[in-house]
């Protein structure tokens, strides 16, 4: 029975995600809901764009200098910094950069003490006076046609938020191939509905939907992909259009643990959004369920058939079964493809953040 119960789970594992990539290639092929758009309107709306800080000097000065370089009118948009007590050179730098540079509208906000990202978003939020709430990472950049971009897929009907691509500026090549898999997704889910992932790199909200959700929520870690769920659960679209991109600026120091808080964020977000879901599941939309019952199912509980099988195999693979052992050795042998060890990095990935969600949840 243990070596059935492992084959059973292994398949299961690798079945469930190959069928969502083809229903997902499906809803790329058949929806145009999200072509590509680049002419603005003629009327640009107010944008603000938030950006918070804890100590950020060594990106600062690049961040800066990417906002200031975006194709949008300069008169059409402020730039609002929030800093949380940065105990390195962060607003200093802001300051100096302030002094250089004319036609741009940037603000400075103060918190006391360090209260975390989404506090400080909801403080920015009080002083900003755009129509369109754009949130960006001080370590990450923009691509110039980004902003018009984004701003123009929010004018649209029907879409509430949108955030962007990621390319990753990284020497890991785990974290490459595990953008272009999730990537492809993420367009696809944008199609059908709403994207399940937002990133902070550039996710762009309409205010008048941030105000009735209540402000960025404070108690999911994930704040750009619960924000753009709640939104969704509103009835409106959360998108990755193709068109607006962003870098990331991965770090090589503490990757891994960067890797595991990041997931962990995330499992808090689907734990939420199913709790939703089962409560007053049916005033979702029903596009949006879709989706985020795959993605939660994916999230969730599909890395754990993997664990729990790979260790049933192991033991029958011991006892001499003959297919657990053809199975171990075709698992070495594909773990030569780069996909292949990228996929298992982050099933156990998953599996360790939401064991580490029991008692940590940062
Ligand atoms: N004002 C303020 N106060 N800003 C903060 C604080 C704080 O307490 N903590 C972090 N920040 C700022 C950082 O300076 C940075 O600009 C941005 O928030 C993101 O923080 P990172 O430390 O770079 O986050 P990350 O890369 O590990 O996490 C990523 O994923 C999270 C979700 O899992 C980012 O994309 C986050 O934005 C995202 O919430
Ligand atoms: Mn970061």
């Amino acid at each position: 029975l243990i070596e059935e119960l492992g084959i059973a789970f292994i398949t299961m594992h690798f079945l469930t995600p190959s069928i969502y990539y083809v229903v997902a290639l499906g809803w790329l092929r058949s929806n145009k809901r999200s072509g590509d758009k680049t002419e603005l309107s003629v009327d640009p709306p107010l944008v603000s764009v938030i950006i918070p800080t804890y100590n950020e000097a060594k990106a600062i000065i690049q961040k800066l200098n990417n906002v200031y370089s975006q194709d949008y009118p300069r008169d059409r948009f402020e730039v609002i910094i929030v800093d949380s007590g940065s105990t390195d050179r962060t607003v200093e730098l802001i300051h100096e950069w302030i002094k250089g540079h004319d036609g741009i509208n940037v603000r400075v906000i103060e918190e006391g003490a360090r209260m975390g990202k989404m506090h400080a978003l909801n403080t920015a939020l009080k002083y900003a006076k755009g129509d369109i709430i754009v949130i960006t990472d001080a370590d990450s950049a923009w691509t110039q046609d980004s902003l018009r971009n984004a701003v123009t897929w929010l004018m649209t009907d029907g879409v509430g938020a949108v955030s962007c691509n990621k390319i990753p500026r990284t020497d890991k090549d785990v974290e490459a191939e595990y953008r272009s898999y999730y990537g492809l997704l993420r367009i696809a889910e944008s199609r059908k509905f709403s994207s399940a992932i937002f990133h902070g790199e550039l996710a762009a909200y309409r205010r008048d939907l941030l105000e009735k959700i209540g402000g960025f929520p404070m108690d999911v870690g994930a704040d750009d992909s619960h924000t753009a769920g709640l939104i969704s659960m509103l009835g409106y679209r959360a998108i990755i259009p193709e068109n607006v991109r962003c870098i990331e600026y991965v770090p090589s120091k503490g990757y891994w643990m960067w890797r595991i808080r990041r997931a962990q964020h995330l499992i808090q977000h689907f734990l939420r959004i199913l709790k939703y879901m089962v409560t007053n599941g049916k005033e979702l939309p029903r596009d949006y369920r879709q989706i985020m019952l795959y993605e939660s199912y994916l999230h969730l509980i599909n890395p754990w058939l993997f664990v729990i099988g790979f260790v049933l195999v192991i033991i029958s693979a011991m006892h001499g079964a003959i297919i657990p052992i053809v199975l171990i050795l075709i698992g070495m042998v594909l773990l030569a493809i780069r996909f292949f060890r990228t996929w298992i990095t982050t099933q156990v990935i998953l599996v360790v953040a939401s064991i580490r969600n029991l008692w940590n949840k940062e």
